[in-house]
């Protein structure tokens, strides 16, 4: 066993944690206990590199109960909590990855999991997918395949499949409906907020929300400032999307307008620059900005450092900057994800059905993938079968109880005569 992480002895306030999401993520329960009985993943490496705090932690153990080997790092250095890794490590599984980690030390994190030549990679954002075909591509012929998180991470591995760069195929978990559907929009809907409420302590009623990108994390965003009380302002690129705002009743106007207004800001496009140094000139006194999207390029917090005359710790986890107009702008999280640098991430139930695609999708690869031998197409969809079981599991975990077809239903539904 290796490891590379801050304090082992932090592993009892870690296993706490495990165990309190594992109390709320039965869909998984119901996948560690098969995965048990059949080991499937026996003989398999698992390298894996998602937010490292309990729920991530928990689907770990169990793919490890299903027999993988695993090899774990974070996919962000600020989101891994380092008891929780320390639990990891406690239990027997590999683990690379600490709270606060420089460029290079996550760049080294992420390689020595690499090393480990996986079979199977669990992806979110695609650093490991990236980093085995760039540098080190004498393992790609052993990897069977691997499943992507996340949207940005699907982006990416979209213009690589477009050159013909990716070499293993890839399932697109965050395309699946019990995925994006619930995750990006309600997850992040509600974890976002508990992220900036716990950080700030400020109110959010009567305020002016500035969500950028309304797509499916952004509607939760929105959806969840309206809960709040704030009054929203959406700002977009795509046409459509700016009309559904405006039909959801949130205003729309273009950032630079809406700069002079926010007293929040939550930047969640999956695109850089979308608050500029021209945006942070036009911000009231005290506007607070932050960012949902997957990396930190959303909100220039280098062009804001760069152009302020001061800037100092105005909280844990807030950075205050003032401008040369002698306005002052805050920043959650060094412009990372707020729900996971300043939070715990979605909630555990949310995780529970994004990490039960994850395992099955995995478990799809070991059957239907064989190591070296390639599937043909790498960029595959999450199989049907898999998205309906998840959703019939959440239902059942839920005691909720829906209506079947009678056969002259179907026949109804299915033919064009009556
Ligand atoms: N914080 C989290 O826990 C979490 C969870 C899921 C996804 N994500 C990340 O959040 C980002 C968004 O994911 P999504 O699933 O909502 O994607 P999406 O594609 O559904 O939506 C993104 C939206 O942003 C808009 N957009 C793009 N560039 C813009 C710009 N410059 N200004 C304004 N709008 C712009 C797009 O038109 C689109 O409507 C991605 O980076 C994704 O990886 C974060």
């Amino acid at each position: 066993m290796a490891s590379e992480i801050r304090n082992a002895a932090l592993w009892e306030s870690g296993e706490m944690k495990i165990q309190w999401v594992k109390q709320n993520m039965p869909l998984l329960r119901a996948l560690e206990e098969e995965f048990s009985a059949d080991k499937p993943f026996k003989g398999l490496r698992v390298a894996l590199s998602v937010h490292l705090e309990a729920k991530t932690a928990y689907l770990c153990k169990v793919l490890a109960a299903g027999g993988a080997e695993m090899y774990v790092t974070g996919s962000n250095p600020l989101s891994t909590q380092d008891d929780v890794a320390a639990a990891l490590v406690h239990a027997g599984l590999n683990v690379f990855a600490w709270h606060g980690a420089t460029e290079e030390e996550y760049g080294r994190h992420i390689s020595r999991v690499i090393e480990a030549a996986p079979n199977i990679i669990i992806d979110d954002g695609g650093d490991l997918v990236h980093t085995i075909h760039m540098k080190y591509p004498e393992l790609v012929p052993g990897v069977i395949g691997g499943c992507e998180e996340t949207t940005t991470g699907i982006l990416r591995l979209i213009a690589m499949n477009r050159e013909q760069m990716l070499k293993f195929p890839m399932v697109l978990v965050n395309n699946a409906d019990c995925k994006h559907l619930f995750d990006n929009r309600y997850g992040t809907g509600q974890s976002v907020w508990d992220g900036i409420n716990r950080t700030t302590n400020l109110i959010v009623a009567g305020k002016k929300v500035v969500v950028a990108g309304y797509g499916w994390c952004g509607k939760g965003v929105a959806m969840r400032a309206k809960g709040l009380g704030a009054e929203v302002i959406v700002t977009e690129i795509d046409p459509v999307k700016a009309l559904e705002a405006m039909m959801d009743g949130f205003e729309v106007m273009k950032m630079n307008k809406a700069a002079e207004v926010g007293d929040f800001f939550v930047t969640v496009t999956g695109c850089n620059d979308v608050i500029t140094e021209k945006d942070f000139m036009k911000m009231k006194d005290g506007a607070i900005c932050c960012n949902a999207g997957h990396f930190d390029c959303e909100v220039d917090v280098a062009g804001l450092r760069k152009i302020s005359v001061r800037s100092w710790q105005a909280r844990n986890n807030i950075m205050g900057y003032e401008l040369p107009n002698g306005r002052s702008v805050y920043v959650i999280a060094e412009g990372r994800l707020v729900n996971l640098a300043a939070g715990d991430g979605h909630p555990a139930e949310i995780m529970d059905m994004s990490f039960a695609i994850q395992a099955l999708s995995a478990l799809w690869l070991v059957k239907h993938g064989t190591k070296g031998r390639m599937l043909g197409n790498m960029v595959v969809s999450v199989p049907e079968e898999i998205d309906k079981r998840v959703a019939v599991m959440e239902l059942k975990s839920r005691g909720l109880e829906i209506d079947t077809l009678t056969v002259d239903q179907e026949r109804y539904l299915n033919g064009w005569r009556e």
